[in-house]
């Protein structure tokens, strides 16, 4: 088995992990999430979306965390954006302000991808590729999130040959690369292997990411699956937060500080501060008002 030496991690939680929170968390906070987890080390951050604010009213605030994140060089930031509209909203903002990459999202499922952005597989493409192409003529990068690659909270059992149509469909619009999402925690490691290798039929090993969701307590074993076939870039959330407003009952992003313990135990090099992701955790799970959802921070945590 040969794993990889280095992993890039993208932490979602500012997006993924608060887009579904019952109660408002204000901008500030979610800046100075973006703020610690760019102190912890990470590279990439998912920092909001520019979506329908009656659909995700808890991304509503996307332009004003966008002006107030404080930027670090080498730091990537990137923001969900569906359609022309979203891309529009993004560049609205000075130059400085714009995401360096945009996301795109999805679904091998075509029950999720009505429920979540209300169309079609086929019509989510034609949606995407014109920002795909607007994005990458101003030097923004593309990422697509391909959601229930596993498992779908309507259809159920997805087959890998869905996810490679998918894969297929991003390439042909331009997409540089796409994250393999388990949105609803459902995937077990053998089948998370099969959805990459089908993504693999289209994407190179650099371009592919995972993106798993706990709910069903098996994300870290995914992700120890996914790194055995070459997969080295990983989306995750920090303390856990998260979940999908249209996947009732998923619970959050694998933890970001359970996926660094593990691979810092395995001697693979993250770039990251456990113990500042950890801080960056408890930031925000104080401001929720609630325990961290990730076990390697309580482990810690009972420690200090
Ligand atoms: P729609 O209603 O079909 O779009 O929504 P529409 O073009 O008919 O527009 C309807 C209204 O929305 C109009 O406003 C538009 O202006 C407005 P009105 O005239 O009624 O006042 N609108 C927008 N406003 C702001 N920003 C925009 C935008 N687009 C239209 N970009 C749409 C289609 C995709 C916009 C809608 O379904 C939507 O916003 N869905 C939200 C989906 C979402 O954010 N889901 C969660 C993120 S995906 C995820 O979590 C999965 C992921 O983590 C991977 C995984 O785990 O699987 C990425
Ligand atoms: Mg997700």
């Amino acid at each position: 088995m040969k794993l990889p030496t280095r992993v890039q991690i993208v932490d979602v939680g500012p997006r993924d992990g608060l887009q579904n929170e019952k109660q408002p968390v204000p901008a500030e906070i979610k800046i100075g999430l973006v703020q610690r987890l760019q102190e912890a080390g990470l590279k990439e951050i998912e920092v909001t979306s520019f979506v329908s604010p009656k659909w995700v009213p808890q991304m509503a605030d996307n332009a004003e965390v966008m002006r107030g994140i404080r930027r670090l060089p080498g730091v990537r930031y990137s923001a969900l954006a569906p359609n022309m509209k979203g891309l529009e909203a993004a560049l609205a903002a000075p130059r400085e302000q714009w995401p360096d990459e945009i996301v795109v999202f999805g679904a091998a499922s075509e029950a999720f991808s009505q429920k979540n952005i209300n169309c079609s597989i086929a019509e989510s493409i034609e949606r995407f590729a014109p920002v795909a192409e607007a994005a990458r003529a101003r030097g923004i990068a593309v990422r697509g999130a391909m959601s229930c690659t596993v498992g779908c909270p309507y259809e159920g059992d997805i087959a890998p040959e869905k996810v490679g149509y998918l894969a297929k469909l991003m390439k042909d619009i331009g997409v540089q690369r796409v994250d393999v999402a388990d949105t609803i925690g459902v995937g077990t490691p053998l089948k998370v292997q099969r959805a990459i290798e089908a993504t693999l039929a289209h994407y190179g090993i650099d371009g592919i990411s995972g993106h798993f969701h706990d709910t069903y307590g098996q994300a870290i074993a995914n992700t120890l699956a996914a790194l055995e076939l070459g997969v080295w870039n990983f989306q995750s959330s920090v303390a856990g937060l998260g979940g999908c407003p249209y996947a009732k009952g998923a619970t959050g992003n694998v933890a970001t500080e359970d996926v660094v313990y593990m691979l810092h135990g395995m001697g693979i090099d993250t770039g990251i501060d456990l113990d500042k992701l950890i801080d960056a955790g408890v930031y925000i799970s104080d401001a929720l008002g609630r325990k961290t959802g990730s076990r390697v921070a309580t482990a810690v945590l009972n420690k200090r």
